[in-house]
């Protein structure tokens, strides 16, 4: 496997695959990978010929500096893992060579990126939207993989493919748990051992509240999860969304969307670390 940091350097590698007619899969990654990314990484593998991964901890998309400087940055063991899984490419790039100048762009694609995450963390998915772009510029994948953990991020860079007119196909995959039903998270390795079993219970009370909604309204559905999991002494909820699982935008009836979807955000422990889940109804 090759570690490029440089644009230039990954574009010669691209153009010469490119030129042979070979499909390209991307997988953007923050880095500190586990087993989430992993099957991202190994299902590229397998439906592409080169499959680049990038590792860039993307500043612009952190609207709380403490959650940057927190971020766990694990670079060689994420080559590791790469290579373990079959990845030809692993960018990572410095900030300088993503951002040279820094990036005024505004991207704004409502409900998607207003909602939850959106009203929660200012800027956040502007930031997700510039870094993306670039990753999509200076790759041009064939097809791109992105985790379903992040369900809102899937659905604002849709809209973003869609508006800037990118041909590739965005590929989504299901999140991947701990046997406890905790969704993995690079933030979990933040977590004690206590902490990480109170949270293994934010999964538990939407899967709970599955048949609690079979009889009850969204609304006394979204209070059932909100209070199960708020009992827990380690655990607050910042939101619990129950909505439509295309446009983002809140159900009042269950019949409201195809398909609906519940979007939690809790802080967990002391530190506090946050973490994000959805279930679909
Ligand atoms: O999901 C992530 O890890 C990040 O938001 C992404 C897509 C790599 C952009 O920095």
């Amino acid at each position: 496997m090759n570690i490029v940091k440089t644009i230039s350097e990954l574009r010669t590698q691209l153009d010469a695959a490119r030129q042979a007619g070979k499909t390209i899969g991307l997988v953007p990654t923050m880095g500190a990978l586990h087993e989430g990314h992993a099957s991202l990484v190994r299902r590229s593998v397998k439906e592409n010929d080169v499959t680049v991964v990038s590792v860039f901890l993307n500043p612009t998309q952190f609207n709380d500096k403490r959650d940057l400087e927190r971020y766990p940055r694990t670079l060689d063991a994420d080559c590791r893992l790469l290579e373990a899984c079959g990845a030809q490419i692993a960018f990572a790039p410095s900030v300088a060579e993503v951002y040279p100048e820094p990036d005024t762009r505004q991207f704004s694609y409502p409900p998607t990126d207003t909602v939850m995450e959106g009203a929660f963390r200012p800027g956040h998915f502007n930031g997700v939207c510039q870094v993306v772009s670039k990753l999509f510029s200076f790759v041009e994948p064939t097809r791109a993989y992105f985790g379903e953990k992040d369900y809102q991020q899937i659905a604002v860079i849709r809209r973003m493919v869609q508006d800037l007119g990118f041909q590739l196909e965005i590929v989504p995959c299901p999140v991947v748990r701990e046997e406890s039903g905790l969704a993995l998270s690079s933030r979990n390795s933040l977590l004690t051992d206590a902490e990480r079993r109170a949270a293994a219970h934010i999964y538990r009370s939407m899967q709970w509240s599955l048949d609690f909604a079979r009889d009850h309204t969204v609304a006394e559905t979204r209070q059932f999860v909100i209070d199960l999991v708020n009992a827990h002494p380690q655990l607050e909820v910042e939101y619990y969304s129950i909505v439509d699982g295309d446009t983002l935008a809140d159900v009042q009836q269950w019949t409201d969307a195809p398909h609906v979807v519940g979007c939690i955000t809790v802080y967990c422990g002391a530190k506090p670390i946050r973490l994000i889940d959805h279930i679909r109804y």
